[in-house]
C-alpha cells in the first residue's frame, strides 16, 4: 500500500473519532483502497488538555501553518469549526495544493461559493461528507447516486441535537434544558449549542443540500429559520391529541418557476409518517427525484463515530485521487480476504 499522510486540524469529539477509527479500521481501509492513511500532525488549541485518544506528543502542535508547511502532508482535515481560522486554513491548504476534507457546515454554507471557486482555481478538491447528516452519506447520494435526477424536494431531520431534545421531551417528559444537557453530554451538540437549538446548524446543512441539488449557492438571507428553543412539553401534548408529533424539519424544494425554497422550522408531522419515528440523535432525509421518486436515508446524524465514518470516507476518496487520479476508490470484492459461512441444514 501507498502511505498517504494527513494533517488533522482539531482534536475535539469528531477529530478524536477520526484518529481512533483510522487506527481501528486501518487494515480494512488498506485492503479496500490500497492506501495506508496516516495522521502525521494534529493541531489542537491547548496542548495541556486531557484527551480521550492517545496521540504521541511529537505529533501535536498549536500552529495550523505547520500542516501547510509540511511537504509530506497531502490532505488536510479541517475539524476546528467556526468560519474564521477554519477559512484561513482551508484557503491556505488549497493554495498549497493540499486536498481539503471538512465537516464544517457553517463555513460551507456561508463561504462555500468563494471556497469552491478557489478550489477550482487551484485544481484541488474539497470533500465534505461529514458536514451534513453525520454518518449518512447523503453528499455522495446527491453528487453520484441521484445525479441523473432533478431534485423535486428534500424533507430532512438533519440536526441530531434538536431531534434528541424533541424526542426526550416528547417521550420522557424531560424539560428542554435537561434534554439539551443530555445531548451535550453525548457529544451531539456543537461547541456553541446556540447553533443547534436556533435551527441554524440544520439550516446550514439545508443550504449545502440545496446548493448541491440546484447548482448555485443559496444566500443565508433567503432561508427561513426557526429553532426548537421555544417548544414546550405542552406543545407535544396538544400535537399528540391531534395525531401529530413535532420535528425540526428542513425543507428544500423548487417551485414550477424553478425558484428554490429553503426552510428549517419545527413542524407538525403526522404520527403515521416515516419521519415521525426518527428518534434521538438519528437523522433522516426523504429525497424526491423526478426519475427515481421518493428515496429515504436514515442513520446516526451526530456524534463521534458516525461523523468520523463520513470523514474517513472522504479520506479514502482523497487517497484514490492522489493514487489513481480518480475520485472513485474503485473498490470491488477481489476475494483476497474473508470466507463465507456454509449453509447449515
Ligand atoms: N451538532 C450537530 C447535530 C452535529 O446535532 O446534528 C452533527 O452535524
Amino acid at each position: 500500500p501507498r502511505t498517504i499522510y494527513i494533517g488533522l486540524a482539531g482534536l475535539g469529539n469528531v477529530g478524536a473519532g477520526v484518529f481512533k477509527n483510522l487506527e481501528q479500521n486501518g487494515d480494512l481501509i488498506r485492503q479496500r483502497t490500497g492506501a495506508d492513511i496516516q495522521v502525521k500532525k494534529v493541531i489542537v488549541r491547548d496542548l495541556s488538555r486531557a484527551r480521550d485518544v492517545l496521540v504521541p506528543e511529537d505529533m501535536l502542535s498549536t500552529r495550523w501553518q505547520d500542516l501547510i508547511e509540511d511537504p509530506y502532508i497531502q490532505v488536510i482535515v479541517e475539524l476546528i469549526g467556526g468560519t474564521t481560522t477554519a477559512y484561513d486554513l482551508v484557503c491556505a491548504a488549497l493554495r498549497a495544493k493540499k486536498i481539503v476534507v471538512t465537516g464544517n457546515k457553517a463555513l460551507l454554507a456561508e463561504r462555500g461559493q468563494e471556497l469552491f471557486a478557489l478550489a477550482e482555481q487551484c485544481g484541488v478538491p474539497i470533500y465534505f461528507e461529514a458536514a451534513v447528516a453525520g454518518g449518512i452519506p447523503i453528499i455522495q447520494v446527491l453528487q453520484e447516486g441521484l445525479v441523473g435526477n432533478r431534485i423535486l424536494s428534500i424533507h430532512g431531520i438533519i440536526n441530531g441535537t434538536c431531534n434528541y431534545i424533541l424526542t426526550r421531551m416528547s417521550q420522557a417528559g424531560l424539560s428542554y434544558e435537561a434534554a439539551l444537557g443530555e445531548a451535550q453530554e453525548k457529544g451531539y451538540a456543537e461547541a456553541d449549542p446556540t447553533l443547534d437549538v436556533s435551527g441554524w446548524d440544520a439550516a446550514h446543512k439545508a443550504i449545502i443540500l440545496a446548493s448541491l441539488s440546484y447548482g448555485f449557492w443559496i444566500p443565508t438571507s433567503c432561508v427561513h429559520v426557526e429553532g426548537v428553543d421555544k417548544i414546550d412539553i405542552l406543545d407535544f401534548k396538544f400535537a399528540k391529541r391531534l395525531g401529530y408529533t413535532i420535528k425540526l424539519l428542513s425543507v428544500i424544494r423548487a417551485d414550477q418557476q424553478g425558484l428554490v425554497e429553503v426552510r428549517t422550522q419545527p413542524t407538525l408531522v403526522p404520527l403515521s409518517h416515516v419521519l415521525a419515528n426518527v428518534s434521538g440523535s438519528f437523522n433522516a432525509l426523504l429525497v424526491n427525484g423526478d426519475i427515481v421518486g421518493e428515496t429515504l436515508f436514515y442513520g446516526r446524524g451526530a456524534g463521534q463515530d458516525p461523523t468520523s465514518s463520513s470523514v474517513i470516507s472522504d479520506l479514502c476518496e482523497a487517497a484514490a485521487v492522489l493514487m489513481y487520479g480518480s475520485r472513485h476508490s474503485g473498490f470491488v470484492p477481489h476475494g483476497l480476504y474473508g470466507k463465507s459461512k456454509p449453509i447449515e441444514d
